[in-house]
């Protein structure tokens, strides 16, 4: 029987596709173990958004083929196929992103799999706590010109409401407290059998027993409706927090990136965000430098994130990927200049997320209490509906439960919290 190692990459669903390869090998079984050096296989789950994660992942690779059995797996693998086979011949399979509930098969036999497979979704294997993934949609209809996402996921696809609801019973079951339902656009959800929209999931959702928060990401601008704002304003388990990629400020550059809205429309889903929904956190994503960026459109993104006040915002410096429409697009803006408008626009964001998170302290939240501090045994951390992190002390913070809790001090990003009888 042979022992797994997985080694994930890449997104959240990346994480929640681990989960679900460990669920089918276990069912086949194999043996999953979370340490590498008695695993006789290792998986290693791959990411193909930037060039910078390939990369990453090859030097692992590298790594990896040396000593152990090694199955490629995910969008990398999807994305390059028998071309990793050919510079890693010691790879053992190569499994694109259709294959995850199949790997057993895989193990056994070898070779390149990335055209065909199914979209079967097993036993999810998780490794148990608070808070699970759940990924509710696969695949992209969007073409961002920018991204590799549609061509190594594929169409956009949702899972039907009747499955979702069985897994999270499941996982209520199994003791979580919070689901984070998972699609990279999960907007433009839609069960093909009834009809439900995202936001008649998420309601069919809350009546789970057991499932006190639902989270979800990532929503899209252009599709995010007022419908889902007043659920989550109106929903005490729909956790007010949207994760809504800008990627610009500026609306030439947002043309050229094919993302469907303007920067006005963006601030206006935004306010109407703030103005029904308190103590909302919204965060973001921001490509810097995409071709033919130009100084007064990096102007209107320093503009935008001054404007909306995002609680955190991940920033990515364009790189060019192969088979999108961008590849076309001179890749025009030098890389020193890339890394000078990125650091600009970090060090104002630190600013306001700091402003933003320091109007928090000493205010009441319910914190739901996920585990252990890795880096203090003496503190539990935990979360609160809008997604602060929170240490807390003391004997009553127990895993799984919500505590309220005051926020007596800001450190770093995080929160210290005091429970409140
Ligand atoms: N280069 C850099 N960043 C990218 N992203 C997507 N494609 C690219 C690319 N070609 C970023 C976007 C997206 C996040 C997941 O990754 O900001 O929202
Ligand atoms: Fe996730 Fe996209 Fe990276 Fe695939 S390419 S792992 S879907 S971020």
């Amino acid at each position: 029987m042979e022992r797994v190692f997985i080694k994930t990459f890449g997104c959240r669903m990346n994480d929640y596709d681990s989960q679900r390869m460990a669920g089918a090998l276990a069912e086949d079984g194999y043996i999953i173990t979370e340490k590498e050096e008695e695993a006789d296989v290792v998986i290693i789950n791959t990411c193909s958004v930037r060039g910078h994660a390939e990369d990453r992942a090859m030097s692992h690779i590298g790594r990896y083929v040396k000593g152990k059995k090694v199955v490629v797996a995910g969008c990398m693998a999807q994305n390059l196929g028998a071309v990793l086979k050919k510079q890693f011949p010691k790879i053992f399979a190569v499994a694109g992103t259709l294959y995850f509930s199949e790997m057993g098969r895989i193990l056994r036999e070898g070779g390149v799999f990335t055209s065909g497979g199914t979209e079967e979704y097993k036993t999810v294997l998780r490794k148990g706590g608070v808070s699970g993934l759940i990924t509710i949609m696969q695949g992209c209809d969007n073409y961002c010109s920018y991204c590799i996402v549609p061509y190594v996921r594929g169409r956009e696809r949702s899972r039907p409401v009747k499955a979702i609801i069985e897994e999270l019973k499941g996982m209520a079951g199994e003791g979580y407290k919070e689901a984070m339902f998972l699609g990279q656009n999960v907007n433009s959800y839609r069960d093909r059998e009834s009809g439900a929209d995202f936001t008649k999931l998420l309601l069919a959702a809350c009546e789970v027993n057991g499932i006190e928060r639902i989270r979800f990401m990532t929503s899209h601008p252009k599709d995010l409706n007022s419908r889902l704002i007043d659920a989550v304003a109106a929903e005490e388990k729909l956790c007010p927090h949207f994760h809504l990629p800008v990627q610009s400020g500026s609306d030439s550059v947002l043309k050229r990136m094919n993302r469907g809205y303007t920067a006005a429309e963006y601030l206006a889903k935004t306010s109407n965000i703030r103005e029904k929904i308190k103590d909302v956190s919204i965060t973001t994503d921001i490509l810097i430098g995409f071709s033919g960026e130009t100084e007064e459109d990096f102007l209107r993104t320093v503009e935008l994130v001054e404007e909306v006040r995002f609680d955190s915002a991940y920033m990515f410096r364009y790189s060019v990927r192969k088979g999108t429409d961008a590849e076309k697009f001179p890749d025009d803006v030098p890389e020193e200049e890339k890394l000078r408008r990125l650091n600009y626009l970090l060090d104002l964001q630190k600013k306001i997320g700091e402003d933003v998170n320091r109007a928090y302290v000493g205010r009441e939240f319910d914190v739901l209490v996920l585990g252990e501090s890795e880096k203090d045994r003496a503190f539990m951390k935990g979360t609160t509906a809008n997604n602060k992190r929170v240490y807390i002390g003391g004997v009553l913070a127990v895993p799984g439960v919500t505590v309220r809790a005051g926020l007596t001090e800001l450190r770093g990003e995080s929160f210290i919290g005091e429970i409140k009888k």
